[in-house]
């Protein structure tokens, strides 16, 4: 663009080489797929123009209707009701019954796998920030136990201690609570340290690990075993995984999908949940990339898959819990 500064050319090179551009300017302004005012709207589109469009006839967008009704004001975080009467205890029993939970998996026979300590990555941060890439060509070569352990544990694993208690003192260990420091801080922010987010590591090609579906539980840093792999499940994932077909599912070593616990931070946050939960899986993911860029492993995000048929696969209800994000890693 040249500002008001005019070019001189003929109409054949006007033809040849601006008309194209212009025309998808103008397509782009004037072919908004709805109008915002499609509930009040006199005149209805045919049903042809808005058909495959996210659109239907009466309804708004889902994100419009999010966004006109999320946080009109502070006082919708629920201010009364939600993050006052969660201002401590609700945290501390949110998060010492996530601690008993990892404990009683780990102490249950075969329902669980140790991961091995995180590779220490040491490579320069600016670097590897201006190098990370989405890589869709894969070798499908196998990851090992420490690339994923280090995938884990950069991308969400526990960092460090909170402590709740007033004034800096110390909390008492006891029974009820579990450990003194209850609150885990991770390697990615977390909205009131409440982690809705969860891994579940799809496992096709790791050295060691039979391919199924694993939880990763961030307090212990093991891998809760969902379910393994038969024939049947393997048949069931090429179903679903129709992410692009730049992507082949043999050439993939994880897949790792985001399921947002609605209710974990929903009780404090209301309806502000949902977008702290999409914050911190994007922030959760861009600590994977930069981890896999670092350790020379491939990664790409993606946002083409089917959600319910996903959620199915996974175990996941889709009520509660939520797929909200996938990210394929590879070699
Ligand atoms: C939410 C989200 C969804 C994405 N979905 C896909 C996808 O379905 N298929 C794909 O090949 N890449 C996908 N990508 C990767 C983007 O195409 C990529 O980030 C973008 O082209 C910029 O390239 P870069 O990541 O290499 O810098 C997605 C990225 C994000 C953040």
């Amino acid at each position: 663009m040249k500002g008001k500064q005019k070019t001189a050319m003929t109409v054949a090179e006007f033809k040849e080489k601006e008309m194209g551009p212009l025309w998808e300017i103008f397509d782009f302004c004037t072919n908004l797929p709805m109008s915002v005012y499609a509930d009040t709207l006199g005149v209805k589109l045919p049903e042809a123009c808005y058909r495959s469009s996210p659109i239907s006839r009466d309804s708004r967008l889902a994100s419009e209707e999010y966004l006109l009704n999320a946080k009109r004001s502070s006082l919708d975080m629920a201010l009364p009701i939600g993050v006052f009467s969660y201002a401590s205890l609700g945290v501390r029993g949110s998060l010492s019954s996530r601690q008993f939970k990892e404990r009683d998996i780990n102490e249950r026979e075969g329902a669980s796998v140790a991961l091995p300590p995180y590779l220490k990555i040491n490579a320069p941060l600016g670097a590897v920030i201006r190098s990370r890439r989405s890589v869709r060509e894969m070798s499908g070569k196998s990851l090992s136990m420490e690339e994923l352990s280090s995938v884990l544990f950069y991308g969400d694993g526990v960092t460090g201690d909170f402590n709740h208690a007033p004034g800096g003192g110390e909390f008492p260990v006891t029974e009820t609570l579990g450990d003194k420091y209850v609150s885990k801080v991770r390697a990615a922010p977390s909205g009131g340290g409440l982690y809705p987010v969860y891994l579940y590591a799809v496992v096709l090609n790791v050295d060691g690990l039979k391919p199924g579906i694993y939880q990763y539980m961030p307090i212990t840093h093991a891998l809760e075993i969902v379910r393994i792999f038969d024939a049947r499940d393997m048949d069931r994932l090429r179903e679903i995984a129709n992410w692009g077909n730049n992507i082949s599912l043999e050439s993939i070593d994880v897949a790792m999908f985001y399921v947002y616990s609605l209710y974990e931070n929903s009780r404090k946050y209301v309806d502000m949940g949902l977008t702290f939960a999409l914050i911190e899986a994007g922030e959760i993911s861009e600590n994977i990339h930069l981890a896999c860029t670092a350790m020379g492993l491939a990664s790409c995000d993606i946002g083409g898959y089917d959600k319910v048929p996903c959620e199915s696969f996974l175990g996941v209800d889709g009520l509660t819990r939520h797929m909200i994000h996938l990210t394929l890693i590879g070699k």
